[in-house]
C-alpha cells in the first residue's frame, strides 16, 4: 500500500491530505481563506501567501493526526502542487513539501493542479465511488481559472479537445455575482440566489453552442458582458438590477446558460469520442444545477458520469494525493528522489 501525504496551496486554500493507493482518503484538511479575501471581493495574492505560511504547519499536522500517521517517515511519499496557480502561494506548499521530503528521505512528487482536479474523480468517497480504469474518459475541468474538455486515453494521457477562449466559467460566476452584488465567492452565491427562481423573466445567450468552428471551445466573457448589458438596459428602464428579486432572476438565467453550454458540449464530445466514462471536476462542479443537469443528460445517453463529492470539488489536497499515486505508477516512487521542484504559475495539463 502506498501512503501519500499531499499538500496544496495553489490559490486560497491551505490543504493537506493522506491518501492510500490514490483512492482511499484517510484525511483531507482544508483551511480556507475565504473570509480574508471577502473584503477584497477576490483573492489578493500577497494576503494569500502570508495566510498559507501561517496555516500550513497546523494543516499538515492535522492531516497526519487524522490519518493516524505518527511520523512522516512512516509514509511512502510526499506530493505537492507545483502549478498552475499563484507563484507566492505555490511556493509555500512546495517549500514545506521539500522540507519534509529532505528531512524524511521520502520521494517528492510534483503534481499539476489540473491533474489533481481530474483525479478528484478517482478518489472513493462515501456514496460516491471513484471512476474505474475504463478508457477513454472524457473530462470537463471547470474551475475559477480553467474550463477545458480533455480526453484521457489512459492514466496520465491527456488530449486537449477544447477550452475557454477567454474567461473561465467560475471566473464568470464570480464576476457576475460581483456585478449583481450577490456575494463572494460568486459561484455558491449565484447558486443560492437562483434556488427555486423561475427562468421566465430574462433570456441570455448560450455562447458558442452549436458553433462548428468552436465545437469544443467555450466563451464566458461574452455571457458576462450580456449580463452587464442587461443590467444597463434595466437601469435605463428605471429597474434596479441589484434589487434582490431581479438580481436572483438574472443570476438564475446566467447559471442556466452557463450550465447548458457546459453540459451540451461535454455530451457532444463524449459521444464524438466514444467515452466510456465522463468526469466533471473543479470548483464549478459543486454547482447543484450543473450536477442535476449533467446527471439527467448522461443517464439519457447511458454513459457513466462521475462528479466528485462536494469536499473534493473545490481546491483540496486529497485530489493531489490521488493524482500523485497514478502519476508515479509507471516509473515507481524511486524515480522521484529529486528535490529540485520549482513552481510554475502557468503550467498546462497537456
Ligand atoms: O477549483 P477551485 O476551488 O479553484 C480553482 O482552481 O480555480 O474553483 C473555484 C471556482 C470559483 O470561481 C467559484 O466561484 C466556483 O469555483 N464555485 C462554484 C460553486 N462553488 C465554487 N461555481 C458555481 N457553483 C458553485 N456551487
Ligand atoms: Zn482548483
Amino acid at each position: 500500500m502506498t501512503h501519500i501525504l499531499a499538500i496544496e496551496t495553489s490559490c486560497d486554500e491551505t490543504a493537506a491530505a493522506v491518501v492510500v493507493d490514490g483512492r482511499r482518503v484517510l484525511s483531507n484538511r482544508v483551511a480556507s481563506q475565504i473570509e480574508m479575501h471577502r473584503r477584497f471581493g477576490g483573492v489578493f495574492p500577497e494576503v494569500a501567501s502570508r495566510q498559507h505560511v501561517l496555516a500550513i504547519q497546523t494543516v499538515i499536522r492535522e492531516a497526519l493526526d487524522e490519518a493516524g500517521v505518527a511520523r512522516v517517515a512512516d509514509l511512502d511519499a510526499i506530493a505537492v502542487t507545483h502549478g498552475p496557480g499563484l507563484a507566492g502561494s505555490l511556493l509555500v506548499g512546495v517549500n514545506a513539501a521539500k522540507g519534509l521530503a529532505f528531512a524524511s528521505g521520502l520521494p517528492l512528487i510534483p503534481v499539476n493542479h489540473l491533474e489533481g482536479h481530474v483525479y478528484s474523480n478517482w478518489a472513493d468517497m462515501p456514496n460516491n465511488p471513484g471512476a474505474t480504469d475504463e478508457f477513454p474518459v472524457l473530462v470537463l475541468i471547470v474551475s475559477g481559472g480553467h474550463t477545458e474538455l480533455v480526453l484521457m486515453s489512459g492514466h496520465g494521457e491527456y488530449r486537449l479537445l477544447g477550452r475557454t477562449l477567454d474567461d473561465a466559467a467560475g471566473e464568470a460566476f464570480d464576476k457576475v455575482a460581483r456585478l449583481l452584488e450577490l456575494g463572494y465567492p460568486g459561484g455558491p452565491a449565484i447558486q443560492k440566489a437562483a434556488e427555486g427562481v423561475a427562468l421566465d423573466r430574462f433570456s441570455l445567450p448560450r455562447p458558442l453552442l452549436h458553433n462548428n468552428d468552436h465545437r469544443f471551445n467555450f466563451s464566458y466573457s461574452g455571457l458576462k458582458t450580456a449580463v452587464l448589458n442587461l443590467t444597463r438596459q434595466l437601469e435605463r428602464e428605471g429597474i434596479d438590477p441589484k434589487a434582490p428579486e431581479t438580481a436572483a432572476a438574472i443570476g438564475a438565467e446566467f447559471q442556466a446558460a452557463a450550465v447548458e453550454v457546459l453540459v451540451e458540449k461535454t455530451a457532444d464530445a463524449a459521444q464524438e469520442y466514444g467515452a466510456r466514462q465522463v468526469c466533471i471536476c473543479g470548483g464549478v462542479s459543486a454547482n447543484r444545477a450543473l450536477r442535476v443537469s449533467a446527471q439527467e443528460r448522461f443517464a439519457g445517453l447511458g454513459i457513466p458520469l462521475h462528479i466528485p463529492a462536494f469536499a473534493l470539488c473545490t481546491d483540496n489536497a486529497a485530489m493531489i494525493g490521488a493524482a500523485a499515486y497514478f502519476r508515479q505508477q509507471p516509473s515507481g516512487l524511486s524515480a522521484y528522489h529529486n528535490l529540485g521542484v520549482d513552481v510554475h504559475a502557468s503550467l498546462p495539463l497537456t
